[in-house]
């Protein structure tokens, strides 16, 4: 298998853009992480999108978009795993090149999801849920995420006030992110005067209805030394995709994202690396109490500790293991499809040393974490400095 490094990143502004059609949104990033990386031609092109029929009435993307950067003709591909599908996107370009398939790939993922109403996006996205048990009886993901919330407060103690934390960290993290969809200064008790949603969780315990796009350049650690112009070389030395039951009524156990940890376990494998390796995090917060059990999942602390850990400041930028230091999709916002690479965008700033005002000091390995649903899908990547 051959070594494959990140060589350059881009990602579009992140909120409503009504002025910017699906096509347009998605070219400003691919020619963005092309213009970074310093290539003009890619062997290969993947898509991450999740629904981009039922929010814009397009489909058959890869043709569309390929044809869009006016390189009709490359092999290209969209790949779906809900709000996976960014993640899963990285791991098809990943594999080609490791494979031997492929020299370079331009990886991207989109959404454009504001251009229906509310009633239509929560529609839309919640055919990610298990249609027979959850969708067909009104239950959407707000309300998913909600029962996972209450199972680990009754199992682990997890306190209302920890779930505020998180949206307080993210949204003090995407003040230092021009990119982000929402620059708010929150606190615990804004948290909890928000509107209910989903009870326990809040209007601010919620990721936001995102339009996006993100792109990375993939190639061989050779061909990236050669074009990095004294850049650092980024390296994806893990990959990890696992899958769960998507309905929580046929999971055996609801306190933990079982996705999350098998995905993150694949990828430590593969790296040679531990949770106690990794410098900064990027994971899913598509709501508070996702972040908190993903942090679990992925073995920054144990089963229960995740609550009390991001209350300690263990998270936060200076923390232990700063986790989200973009904004997370809390801040930065979460169009579904272009979320996986977004995270990729952002652990690769870190590790080069190009995050701004968010910089993690001596960050040189980073693990970005991706999922689908409410767990029925992840995608981890470990990446490091060579
Ligand atoms: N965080 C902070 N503010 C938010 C927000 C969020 N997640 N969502 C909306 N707002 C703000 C809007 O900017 C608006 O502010 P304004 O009145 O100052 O203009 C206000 O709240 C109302 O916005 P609106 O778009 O009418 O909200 P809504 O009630 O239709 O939707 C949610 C709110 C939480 C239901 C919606 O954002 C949602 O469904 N989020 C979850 C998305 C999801 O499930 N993703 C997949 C995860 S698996």
């Amino acid at each position: 298998m051959r070594d494959v490094a990140i060589i350059g990143t881009a990602v579009t502004s992140f909120g409503e853009l009504w002025e910017t059609s699906l096509r347009s949104l998605w070219a400003e990033a691919a020619l963005a992480a092309l213009t970074d990386a310093g290539v003009d031609s890619v062997d290969l092109i993947t898509i991450g999108c999740m629904s981009s029929g039922l929010f814009t009435g397009q489909e058959h993307l890869a043709s569309l978009l390929t044809d869009e950067l006016g390189m009709a003709g490359v092999p290209a591909a969209r790949v779906e795993s809900a709000c996976a599908s960014g993640g899963l996107a990285v791991r098809v370009g990943f594999a080609e090149i490791a494979a031997g398939l492929a020299e370079t790939v331009l990886v991207t993922g989109v959404e454009k999801m504001t251009d229906v109403d509310g009633a239509a996006a929560t529609y839309a996205l919640g055919t990610a849920a298990d249609s027979e048990t959850e969708g067909f009886h009104g239950v959407t993901f707000p309300g998913l995420y909600a029962m996972l919330a209450r199972i680990h407060m009754q199992r682990y103690g997890t306190t209302r006030e920890q779930l505020a934390q998180v949206a307080v960290k993210n949204h003090a993290n995407g003040l230092l992110n021009r990119h982000a969809q929402y620059h708010l200064n929150v606190t615990v008790e804004s948290v909890l005067a928000s509107t209910l949603v989903a009870d326990p969780l809040r209007l601010l315990d919620c990721s936001p209805v995102t339009d996006g796009a993100a792109a990375i350049v993939l190639t061989t650690v050779e061909r990236a030394r050669e074009l990095a112009a004294g850049r650092p070389v980024v390296v994806i030395k893990g990959s990890g995709l696992a899958t769960d039951s998507i309905s929580l009524a046929n999971r055996r156990e609801l306190a933990e994202l079982r996705a999350v940890r098998l995905a993150g376990e694949r990828a430590y494998t593969m790296a040679g690396r531990s949770p106690d390796d990794i410098h900064v995090a990027e994971v899913h917060d598509c709501f508070t109490i996702a972040e908190i059990m993903a942090t679990e999942a992925l073995g920054f602390f144990e089963p229960g500790s995740g609550g009390p850990a991001v209350e300690k400041g263990l998270t936060s930028l200076e923390g232990r293991i700063p986790v989200n230091p973009s904004g997370g999709l809390k801040s930065k916002g979460h169009p579904v499809g272009a979320t996986g690479v977004a995270q990729m965008v952002e652990i690769t700033k870190q590790l080069r040393g190009e995050a701004g005002q968010r910089q993690i000091e001596g960050a040189k390995i980073g693990l970005a974490q991706n999922m689908g649903g409410s767990g029925g899908s992840s995608v981890v990547h470990i990446m490091e400095v060579v």
